[in-house]
């Protein structure tokens, strides 16, 4: 890809300043100190941390257990991640500390302090009690970013069920099939939202799903956040106001084991099914208030504006339970980026005193299209860190960020994790480093990755590629995927005998020890730092009944990273009269199928694809196409090779 050829040849470094470097919570001599005792006792490195950054209702005695790939954590210990999150804090001054402050796209603002966010999410774990659930149950989340998003998340956690977010962009059978894959017994979801000026309806996305089927939901607790008009079935539908106390109802947090589950997230894999990532509860809550900590530098005063949404796992993992965690005050913004003007962000940041900003590389590179006259228009005085995540930051987009919008004066942490490792793995500690802009430097401490060939040897050479691994369990490892052992076993471990975990990325480390992202080595591609199957988006379009079969692959987009190409063949009897308007229609298709995230960019048409003899389609060839580059590699197997002519002449 352009971006990592011209990634791999920047030398530009970039220091912190004397002023950040001095501030930081971790300095140099913090760091040989955790390096010292992660590599002379592991055991007690990760013991020491979980005992003084966790409260717990009864300590634990074991850290690390199991045989691989699975893996406990703290097992004999017990504690509750909501409590950890709120009570703590309401017992000490934090208490009038706000802890969301939550930005609409109309910029009403809404202060909600860490005493009326216990009062919140107390009233609300009332309420789900009344409906009978119990502890380990399962909960959809079907909601945009706003405070009673965050509410039934730290309900979920202090009642010991399991939620599991779906993004609001979802569509109804993507819902569907997320539910019953859990079986969960109660949806909540909003009436509607709004993303960019218009209404999203979202309780019509729900009705749609439980009427496809979904028998194991009994109810939909529906939050009132607009004044729209919406069904409303008595037998199961329930307002939010009509379960939620609002009289000062204290619910206490049940005890629950370390390895208790907390939530399972949706992610996108090499097959059309997407796999529920799972998540315990106190190794993963560590490894995300530690990283809040020693990656965003977090400070009591700070405000801490993660963009993500709820619906993925950065929404996860900073805005919620690492910066609550820590007590710390986060923005949430639930509107579009450019509504109503190309400097929303920037606004925002500015009206609202943001301090570290933290955002995918694929908005900087849309907002920095819009020119430097947005940003210039606002002083951004009060940031001190920026940050990205989600896929490689090209060096230009990286520098635009650092001048534009860090004046220069910020350190930027591109940070490297994944759904699978629950926090940031590599990432630069901001007050330490020297950074390249492209590489995410470096592991943190306690985390030890490797570039590996195919055998599972280190790769020798700095300028060659290999596969990203991790060599040691952390404790915010994916705990394995819902319902589908042999699935994780497969997919993460088995092509190394269990001696590592696969990550799926290619990288490079380079002289120094830093780790440059190249790409997936399976069919997961990212368009726009949304992270999509390939074959998901395969299934969707060959379910239309016009449709014989299709290919789909990725290739470099300037905004988006990567963007999809849909190569279809249709049926026999199907004679297309438009193809721009059997495209239009196909891509609808597919934001019914899955959502709007996962629309192919382009989609052309052919009477075959590329197979071999066995009749497996060549996609390889297809991604040469795709991205205007030379048939690469053999084509000896192929046997239609008259198809790759007529593929040529589609652009
Ligand atoms: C990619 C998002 C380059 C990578 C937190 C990974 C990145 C996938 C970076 C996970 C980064 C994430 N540089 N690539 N800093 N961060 N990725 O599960 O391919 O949505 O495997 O988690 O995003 O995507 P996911």
């Amino acid at each position: 890809m352009k971006n990592i050829e011209s990634n791999l040849k920047e030398k530009r470094t970039f220091k912190p300043s004397e002023k950040f470097v001095r501030q930081a919570n971790l300095k140099n001599e913090d760091l040989a100190t955790l390096l010292t005792k992660y590599n002379s006792e592991p055991d007690l490195f990760w013991k020491e941390l979980a005992n003084t950054e966790l409260t717990w209702i009864k300590k634990f005695n074991t850290v690390c257990t199991g045989t691989s790939p699975f893996f406990k954590w703290f097992e004999d210990g017990t504690l509750n991640v909501s409590a950890n999150c709120l009570d703590r804090h309401v017992e000490t001054d934090k208490k009038n500390k706000i802890a969301i402050k939550h930005v609409s796209e109309e910029n009403t603002i809404t202060n909600i302090t860490y005493n009326q966010l216990f009062s919140k999410v107390n009233s609300f774990s009332s309420g789900l009690k009344k409906l009978g659930l119990k502890k380990q149950d399962r909960v959809i989340i079907y909601m945009p970013t706003i405070p009673e998003s965050i509410t039934v998340m730290l309900s979920c956690a202090r009642l010991g069920i399991i939620h599991s977010v779906v993004f609001a962009g979802f569509s109804s059978e993507s819902l569907k099939d997320r539910i019953n894959d859990c079986s969960a017994k109660v949806v909540v979801t909003v009436d509607s939202f709004k993303r960019g000026g218009k209404s999203i309806r979202a309780k019509d996305t729900v009705d749609k799903a439980l009427d496809m089927g979904c028998p194991s939901i009994d109810h939909c607790i529906v939050y009132k956040n607009s004044s729209e008009k919406i069904n409303f079935t008595k037998s199961r539908d329930i307002w939010w106001h009509d379960i939620a106390d609002e009289n000062g109802v204290i619910v206490a947090p049940e005890e629950m084991s370390a390895e208790d589950l907390l939530f399972i997230l949706y992610t996108s894999g090499s097959t059309g099914k997407p796999k529920g990532i799972i998540h315990s509860s106190a190794g993963y809550l560590l490894n995300c208030l530690l990283t809040n900590k020693w990656v965003f530098d977090l400070k009591n005063d700070d405000i801490f504006w993660c963009t993500a949404d709820i619906g993925w796992i950065t929404g996860h993992s900073y805005v919620v339970y690492g910066p609550l965690a820590l007590g710390a005050t986060v923005l949430i913004y639930d509107g579009a980026p450019t509504y109503p003007g190309g400097d929303r962000f920037w606004k925002i940041i500015d009206e609202n005193k943001v301090s570290v900003f933290y955002t995918a590389p694929t908005a900087i590179r849309t907002l920095m299209k819009l020119g430097d006259e947005l940003p210039s228009k606002h002083k951004l005085d009060s940031l001190r860190l920026l940050g990205t995540v989600g896929e490689p930051i090209n060096p230009e987009a990286w520098i635009w960020y650092h001048k534009n919008i860090g004046k220069e004066n910020c350190p930027i942490v591109d940070t490297w994790w994944q759904t699978e490792t629950g926090a940031n793995m590599i990432a630069p500690l901001p007050g330490i480093y020297q950074v390249i802009p492209g590489t995410c430097t470096k592991p943190l401490p306690g985390i030890e990755v490797e570039v590996v060939d195919s055998e599972g040897n280190k790769v020798q050479n700095a300028s060659q590629g290999g596969n990203l691994v991790i060599k040691k369990p952390w404790p915010s490892m994916l705990r394995g995927i819902w319902g589908d052992k042999d699935r994780y076993i497969n997919t993460y471990w088995k092509k190394y005998d269990n001696k590592f975990y696969i990550t799926g990325d290619t990288a490079r480390k380079d002289e120094d020890g830093n780790i440059w992202i190249m790409g997936r080595s399976d069919d997961v591609v990212n368009v726009s730092g949304h992270r999509l199957g390939t074959m998901e988006i395969e299934s969707a379009i060959v379910s239309h009944e016009f449709v014989a079969e299709s290919a789909v692959v990725s290739y470099p987009h300037e905004i988006k990273g990567e963007a999809i190409h849909a190569f279809v063949v249709l049926r026999d009897n199907f004679k297309l009269h438009g193809e721009k308007q059997f495209a239009d229609e196909l891509r609808e298709w597919v934001k019914i199928k899955i959502g709007s995230i996962a629309k192919p960019e382009r989609i052309s048409f052919s009477t075959n694809l590329p197979k071999t003899r066995s009749g497996k389609i060549m996609r390889r060839l297809l991604r040469n196409i795709a991205r205007g580059e030379k048939i690469s590699g053999d084509t000896s197997t192929l046997e239609n090779e008259n198809i790759l002519n007529q593929l040529k002449d589609i652009f």
